[in-house]
């Protein structure tokens, strides 16, 4: 396949155009400027149409993963790019498809599993599941991640019908890949520094993906016709955060952990220039429209998977 990934130089942009390369796929990653990587980079600024236009000419799929990362503080500067940046990506991208004469038979676009409510009591599916935004006492910074990802979705929404491409909107969890840098290589280092306690009360749910298990549904998305619209992309068995934290540390092979309060997390999430959302908010997410297609996880157990990513983390070093 042809498969062009805009926003793959990232952290997620990674882990697939590294495993499409590897299966034989040609890729070509939409950066805003030139990387070396096996796969080559086609130059755009991920708000205008322009000559990278012509890439997606006779492409099988394209995947739209752009954004600034939410990786900062959410000041008023900030809040702008993280929006203008993911709409305005979106936008063009929908343009281009829109003129080419070959488009794409797959658009993949980036969601967020944080569209979903904060709760404890019952996990949230593509059917049944509960979008956030009305949470009582959320903290701000919530409320706009929630905004953030539904006029994300709305954006793409706005290019529907698209005659010959199938849309799926992929709300994934975070994704566990052992390259630096990223969501567990965070957490390990809390771990091996002796930090890895519960965070906050701890009963917040994580949702995650092994990274493995993310390239597989992706292919799956690519390869099933009757998913398009919504598709919540996170491991079967979201867990609270004082387990998660547990399973990591026994993996690593740290019994203890100095575990974390609210208030100590919030005075490191503003002196790493981060917030604390990430740790705090529960997310209990669940991939029903994938089980129900038949998709099988290779880690549907966070005690299955956390073993395995420290494995594989140690390689990499
Ligand atoms: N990581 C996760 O676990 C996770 C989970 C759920 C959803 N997501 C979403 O999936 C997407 C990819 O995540 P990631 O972790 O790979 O993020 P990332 O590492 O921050 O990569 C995002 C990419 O977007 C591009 N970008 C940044 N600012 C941009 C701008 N102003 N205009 C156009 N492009 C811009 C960058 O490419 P260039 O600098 O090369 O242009 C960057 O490589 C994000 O939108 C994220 O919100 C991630």
């Amino acid at each position: 396949m042809k498969i062009v990934i805009a926003g793959g130089s990232g952290q997620v942009g990674n882990v697939l155009a590294r495993a499409f390369h590897r299966d034989g796929h040609k890729v070509f990653v939409l950066s805003r400027q030139p990387k070396a990587a096996p796969w080559p980079t086609v130059i755009w600024d991920g708000r205008s149409l322009g000559k990278w236009t012509e890439v997606v000419e006779n492409t099988d799929v394209i995947i739209n993963l752009a954004g600034r990362s939410v990786n900062c503080r959410y000041g008023p500067r900030n809040r702008r790019e993280i929006i203008d940046s993911r709409i305005n990506s979106t936008r063009v991208i929908g343009e281009a498809l829109r003129c080419t004469e070959h488009p794409p038979r797959v658009w993949l676009q980036a969601s967020t599993a944080t569209i979903y409510e904060h709760r404890f009591d019952a996990p949230n599916d593509e059917a049944t599941g509960i979008l956030g935004g009305s949470e009582p006492n959320a903290p701000d910074t919530w409320q706009f991640s929630i905004e953030v990802a539904k006029a994300w979705e709305q954006a793409t929404q706005t290019f529907l019908p698209l005659p010959k491409t199938r849309l799926v909107l992929m709300r994934s969890a975070i994704i566990m890949s052992a390259d630096r840098g990223g969501a567990f290589d965070l957490l390990l280092r809390l771990v091996r520094l002796g930090l890895g306690g519960q965070n906050g009360n701890g009963r917040q749910y994580i949702s995650w993906i092994h990274e493995t298990d993310f390239v597989r549904a992706i292919y799956w998305l690519i390869d099933h016709d009757s998913l398009s619209g919504t598709v919540n992309l996170a491991a079967p068995h979201p867990l609270p955060n004082r387990d998660f934290m547990r399973i990591l540390r026994q993996a690593w092979g740290i019994p203890l952990g100095l575990p974390s309060t609210n208030w100590m997390l919030e005075i490191g999430a503003f002196l790493l220039r981060t917030e604390t959302e990430l740790i705090l908010k529960s997310r209990r997410v669940v991939p029903t429209r994938l089980s129900q297609t038949g998709f099988t996880f290779q880690f549907s157990e966070w005690i299955e998977a956390a073993p395995d990513l420290c494995a594989r983390w140690r390689e990499r070093t």
